[in-house]
């Protein structure tokens, strides 16, 4: 058993409206799979059907159709859940409790003992950077970064073997978010599995070791970071000098994508293992070169070009 999630066909439809309900699909057919010992981010603009994915694999809200498994058990099963954590979007701690009662009141509901509670919690404040004397306050007296950090806390609290996290980090500062991000290789760098999910490029770029985008409800790309970069652009510029306009034409003819630019020619090439033909030939007419460069291709640009379209959709609720 090597994966951690699997989704097959995953669709859930609301019904909207007062008098006249419609249905509204919000996920279509998602199918993807987690393997085992990753960090996944599910990546996707607000709106996209990311909470309701997760909502769904934690068994809060059922499917229109479709399955997912955990841990190879179907979702019903109570067993996986003691073996699962979940940092939902927007946690509503009860406000009296500490961040110490909260972290031992789940702790026990997933079946964990005293003995190892009074152990676990404080070093998991320490991991997620709740300082010492916030441990016995009240949760109405938190900051969103300090219940941001409790609720971190309170899903580990179980050690799960999977770890599910909708926009971890959300209303935290460049430090927060800093020290989330070596909190999530921790927990992989510990053999477990984490999916977060995120409207923010960055934050999976730096972290992911496969993503799955979402827009609109729809799958639009899964795999490794790596294999969508090269698959979508990675395209180099060669920049070459000493080359007639004649020369140019020539190059052209032959299938090189020249053109002409201030500090001589620019030649396009799809990858890098395009590069050698290319200066080649451009050698072979004349030209020196004087770089090669990857054109500026992140995840960023793909999402931009992909995905931009669902940025006019961001609920006030979203940070
Ligand atoms: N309970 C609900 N009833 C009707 N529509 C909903 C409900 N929950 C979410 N939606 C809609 O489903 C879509 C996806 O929402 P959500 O899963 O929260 O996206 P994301 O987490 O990617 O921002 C949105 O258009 C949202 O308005
Ligand atoms: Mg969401």
């Amino acid at each position: 058993m090597t994966k951690a999630i699997e989704i097959a066909e995953l669709t859930k439809d609301f019904e909207i409206g007062f008098l006249r309900k419609r249905p509204v699909r919000v996920l279509d057919g998602l199918t993807l799979e987690v393997p085992k010992g990753v960090i996944f981010g599910f990546l996707g603009p607000n709106g996209a059907g990311k909470t309701t994915t997760l909502k769904l694999l934690m068994g809060l809200l059922r499917p229109t159709s479709g399955t997912a498994r955990i841990l190879g058990e179907p979702l019903s099963s109570v067993a996986m859940r003691a073996r699962i954590g979940y940092l939902p979007e927007q946690a509503y701690f009860y406000d009296y409790l500490t961040a110490r009662e909260l972290l031992h009141y789940y702790g026990r509901l997933t079946g964990v003992d005293d003995v190892t509670l009074a152990r676990r919690i404080p070093e998991l404040f320490g991991s997620v950077g709740l300082e010492e004397s916030a441990f016995d306050r009240q949760l109405r007296k938190f900051s969103k970064g300090m219940l941001q950090r409790t609720g971190l806390a309170q899903a580990l609290v179980n050690d799960p073997e999977v770890v599910f996290l909708d926009e971890p980090m959300s209303g935290l500062d460049p430090i927060g978010r800093r020290q989330v991000r070596d909190l999530i290789l921790g927990i992989r760098d510990a053999g477990k599995t984490v999916f977060f999910s995120s409207h923010i490029l960055s934050d999976v770029e730096a972290l992911c070791d496969e993503v799955a985008i979402l827009n609109q409800g729809r799958l639009v790309e899964t795999g490794s970071l790596s294999d969508i970069l090269n698959r979508r652009g990675g395209q180099l510029e060669i920049v070459v000098t000493g080359l007639s306009d004649d020369a140019l034409g020539r190059l052209r003819a032959d299938g090189v994508d020249i053109s002409k630019s201030p500090g001589g020619a620019l030649i396009l090439v799809p990858s890098e293992a395009m590069v050698e033909s290319a200066l080649a030939k451009a050698r072979a007419a004349g030209g020196r070169l004087i770089s090669v460069s990857q054109t500026r291709s992140s995840l960023e640009d793909f999402f931009m070009r992909e995905v931009g379209s669902g940025e006019g959709k961001d609920s006030p609720a979203d940070s």
